[in-house]
């Protein structure tokens, strides 16, 4: 037996066959169909375990960004540990209190806040916006007044630091549509320690995601202590620093910071500074998910061509795009390995009338028609981005713990798709 994703529990490959905890994933595919999502909850508590343990004589919280995965049986197991959740929608709000989540339990992220938006986050008395804009602030501060409430507020600070990550997932450069400019940071936190209806509480910055090496975040760091500073200065206390999320995981070769050691280097910096006495937030996705889950699915055709050979899956870019959308490389194996074909190189395309339909190009298998495969990784933002193009229905999902397998989402019928649109009188 050995695991498929080093250091982490859940997948192990029995006598040639793909284990989600003590179920084949290909019993997992008869019984639930393809393409399917499983979770492995052995591997979720890993890594819940490994963000919550944090540094000795460091306070930590951990906000899971459930923009990563936002089924409401993991957010439950989250929950359930005692993590909060970063949002950044009413539907996010509306699912971190569903499972149980108190409003200081819940920051709130995002450049676009609606004023619907963020009245429901009043209401359930959020610990934290995240701000984005000075019109923002004044939105805020308005609608706090309307309520008769005081909003917490962070200013999310743009440090223009490369995080060195794929340019469609880089969001602390000035050039991102993400924060306030640091330049004009003190100025944003002056006027907004002076609006009745905002109570400055803390500081925030997101440099961007699968960020696999520290010195990106540490860079960032120093960026905004070097405000946290200023603003001591000029009188604005803080109450905790928030450092976001943007861990990477290891999709293929990479070799990112461990939890513990992000945690600890953010320590260091805030201990450094002298402001070792603030809490430290961290608003983690990815690295909580991405390898507790995989995508399962099943081998329709196999195409020869002159030019390649295609190995054509139920699955497509409507279950997972970030192969399409970030040229990002998935892990991707086989389910029962197997002896008694020659392996070849096949692009792993699906049904969906996109060229940009792949999951995987250039890979060596031995794979028949009618074989499973198993994507790795894929428990962040894959579900949470998945689409009804080319009128697919949604994949299910399952909770694998031991022996046992919940589904946690039903199948999408044909019937769930069409269920908010309605004809036009025949007239
Ligand atoms: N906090 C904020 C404000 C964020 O915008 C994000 C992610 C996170 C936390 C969580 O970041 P993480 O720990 O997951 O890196 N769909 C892309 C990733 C988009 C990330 C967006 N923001 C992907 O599949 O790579």
């Amino acid at each position: 037996m050995s695991d498929v994703i080093p250091g982490i529990p859940g997948f192990s490959f029995r006598n040639g066959s793909l284990f989600c905890e003590d179920i084949s994933a290909a019993d997992l595919a008869e019984r639930f169909q393809t393409p399917l999502y499983i979770y492995s909850r052995a591997a979720l508590e890993h890594n819940i375990a490994d963000w919550k343990r944090g540094i000795e004589g460091t306070p930590h919280r951990v906000f899971y960004a459930m923009k990563a995965n936002g089924n409401l049986a993991l957010l439950d197991l989250f929950a359930r540990a005692g993590l909060g959740f970063d949002i950044v929608s009413a539907g996010e709000l509306a699912r971190a209190l569903a499972v149980g989540a108190k409003g200081e339990d819940i920051v709130y992220s995002g450049v676009g806040k609606s004023i619907s938006d963020i009245k429901a986050a009043l209401e359930a008395d959020v610990c934290c916006f995240n701000v984005e804009s000075l019109s923002e602030l004044d939105r805020i501060n308005k609608v706090a007044l309307d309520m008769g409430k005081k909003a917490r507020i962070s200013l999310r600070v743009n440090p223009d630091v490369d995080a060195k990550t794929h340019p469609y997932i880089s969001t602390g450069l000035k050039n991102n549509k993400f924060g306030i400019a640091f330049d004009s940071a003190v100025e944003a936190y002056k006027k907004a320690s002076r609006m009745p209806g905002l109570e400055v509480s803390g500081i925030d910055c997101h440099i961007g995601s699968q960020i696999t090496e520290l010195e990106p975040f540490v860079h960032a760091a120093h960026k905004v202590l070097d405000l946290v500073e200023a603003l001591a200065d000029a009188g604005i206390e803080l109450d905790h620093v928030d450092f976001g999320g943007g861990l990477g995981v290891r999709y293929a070769d990479e070799q990112p910071p461990s939890a513990q050691e992000l945690i600890n280097a953010m320590a260091q910096c805030t201990r450094e500074r002298g402001f070792g006495h603030l809490p430290l937030f961290f608003e983690p996705g990815r690295s909580l998910v991405a390898q507790t889950g995989m995508l399962l699915m099943r081998v329709e055709y196999l195409k020869p061509t002159a030019a390649k050979n295609f190995c054509i899956v139920d699955a497509a870019m409507t279950d997972m795009i970030r192969p399409t959308l970030y040229q990002a490389q998935m892990g991707l194996v086989n389910c029962t390995e197997r002896t008694d074909q020659n392996p070849l190189v096949y692009d792993i395309v699906g049904p969906v009338c996109e060229s940009g339909d792949f999951l995987a190009k250039n890979r060596t298998l031995a794979v028949c028609e009618g074989d499973v495969l198993s994507m790795l990784g894929a428990g962040a933002y894959g579900m949470s981005m998945a689409n009804n193009y080319n009128a697919r229905s949604r994949a299910a999902e399952v909770l694998v713990d031991e022996d046992k397998a919940w589904v946690i989402r039903r199948r999408e019928t044909i019937e769930d798709q069409m269920a908010l649109e309605t004809l036009l009188p025949k007239i």
